[in-house]
């Protein structure tokens, strides 16, 4: 049976890569007001392919966008799988540093380059062809499949978690499968055991009402960006450590098994320094460059502003200034007693000279399974069969909260196996997707399904 289903997607290549070239088209950029229509034109592409495969779809409303719902439930006895994917894409700035325009994919050297072909178009539409397939040869599926594609994960799931809770019984499943994470490495494929969570602020700091002249005043004013500067700056102490009391109280440290399998892994950091373009690495004293972007939680500024910007120099003091602050979260800490903390924090070290605004955006929870866990078996046999080769277990810097919720909602542990490279400039300029690894997930998608139903 799987015999003919692995053939059928063969042949059926070069169709996959153009329908990838569609929905890659469309530029769902969720974070943008303006693509609102985009997103819902990426959710009506999406549930009429899985209609067209014999999927019962349907696109079901929340306060944002539309969520593709759909369902087979022809394998009586057999499990229920519940496939999540997102189809909603981070914005494509800067567009002067692609080489071609984001939503006009472009192949070059085997790869398909354009905003979301890894994040997570490209990597959710392998189960869409897997499932296709399967239905084309058998006319039924030998597992239960639940698909939910969500236009919201890169803005951090604001209406799935209700949709969860609002849908328990409709969505009741044993495992949930999520394509959206990396392998280790070209030929080297890997089921992710571990994700980030995320705590996420805005603050502002208010010196005087207006701009002054910094020669007439300057030096009887506090100076809101050196204020800010001198804040970020003693976020860290000298050993890399994030500087907030108590922020690392519920760490999940490191097993002995976890530093060992992590030192075996094939790592080149004069190759990671080539990728990232830095002249030297830089981390919490103690640890490897895999363990800090892995498992151990990290404090960083994503944007910061205050000041003149403009050509030539402007001598004043700024009235004011502003960052924004991420802090990813590794198990078991808490997003929102991390919150609490850093907002303490900051008040506390801020110096009466300013007033500070320290504002909460959002949160996501880490998530862990253990990869002994049984469920991992028939996923690993499934890669192995697609690949060629076994998965090793990685965790990863990224977040996914709605894993976790998966967990607390659903009581569904969540497979992450990821297609992508951690190369494909997920959410950076000249995204892309190696259409070996599009076609090597789709056919392990496939035989998941078929170890499943056995
Ligand atoms: N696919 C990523 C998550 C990811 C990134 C997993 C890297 C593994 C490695 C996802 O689309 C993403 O970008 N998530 C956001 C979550 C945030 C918006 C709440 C992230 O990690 O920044
Ligand atoms: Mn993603
Ligand atoms: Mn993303």
């Amino acid at each position: 049976m799987i015999a003919k289903v692995i053939d059928r997607l063969e042949r059926e290549k070069s169709r996959a890569v153009d329908e990838l070239v569609d929905l890659l088209r469309i530029p769902s950029v969720s974070a943008d007001p303006a693509h609102k229509g985009d997103l819902r034109k990426a959710a009506e592409w999406l549930a009429g392919r899985l209609r067209a495969a014999g999927v019962k779809a349907e696109i079901l409303e929340t306060p944002g966008h539309p969520i593709v719902y759909g369902e087979r439930l022809d394998a009586k006895g057999a499990p229920t799988v519940l496939i999540y994917g997102h189809y909603d894409v981070q914005p494509p700035d800067p567009l002067d540093e692609w080489t071609s325009p984001p939503f006009e994919p472009v192949i070059k050297d085997g790869k398909i380059y354009a905003r979301g072909s890894s994040d997570d178009k490209g990597q959710l539409l392998t189960h869409v062809h897997a499932i296709a397939a399967w239905l084309a040869e058998n006319g039924s599926l030998p597992i239960n499949v639940k698909i939910i594609l969500e236009g919201e994960e890169e803005i951090s799931s604001v209406n799935l978690p209700k949709f969860l809770e609002a849908n328990r019984e409709k969505l009741k499943c044993d495992v949930v499968v999520v394509s959206d994470t990396s392998q280790f490495a070209p030929g080297i494929p890997a089921i992710t055991y571990g994700l980030k969570g995320l705590s996420y602020f805005e603050i502002r700091v208010q010196g005087p009402s207006a701009d002054l002249h910094s020669g007439s005043f300057g030096g009887s004013v506090a100076n809101p960006v050196n204020v800010l500067a001198k804040l970020i700056g003693d976020l860290h102490d000298a050993k890399g450590r994030v500087a907030i009391p108590g922020f690392y109280d519920d760490v999940k440290e490191l097993e002995e098994w976890e530093r060992k399998e992590y030192a075996s892994l094939p790592f080149d950091e004069k190759d990671y320094m080539r990728i990232t373009g830095v002249p030297a690495l830089w981390g919490e004293e103690g640890f490897t460059t895999t363990e800090r972007r892995w498992a151990r939680p990290t404090l960083d500024v994503n944007g910061i502003w205050g000041g003149y910007q403009g050509e030539g120099g402007k001598t004043i003091i700024p009235a004011r200034a502003g960052a924004k602050i991420s802090m990813r979260l590794v198990p078991n800490q808490d997003p929102e007693k991390i919150a609490k903390l850093f907002e303490a924090h900051v008040r506390k070290v801020a110096p009466p000279t300013v007033k500070l605004e320290v504002i909460p955006m959002h949160g996501g929870m880490p998530f862990f399974l253990d990869p002994k866990s049984p469920v991992f078996e028939k996923a690993a046999l499934a890669i192995e069969k697609g690949f060629g080769k076994k998965p090793v277990f990685i965790r990863e810097g990224g977040s996914i909260p709605i894993t976790q919720t998966f967990k607390d909602v659903l009581g569904a542990d969540t497979l992450l196996l990821g297609w992508g490279q951690h190369d494909d400039r997920a959410h950076s300029p000249n995204e892309r997707f190696d259409l070996g690894d599009y076609h090597r997930g789709t056919l392990s998608s496939a035989h998941l399904i078929g170890l499943l139903g056995k």
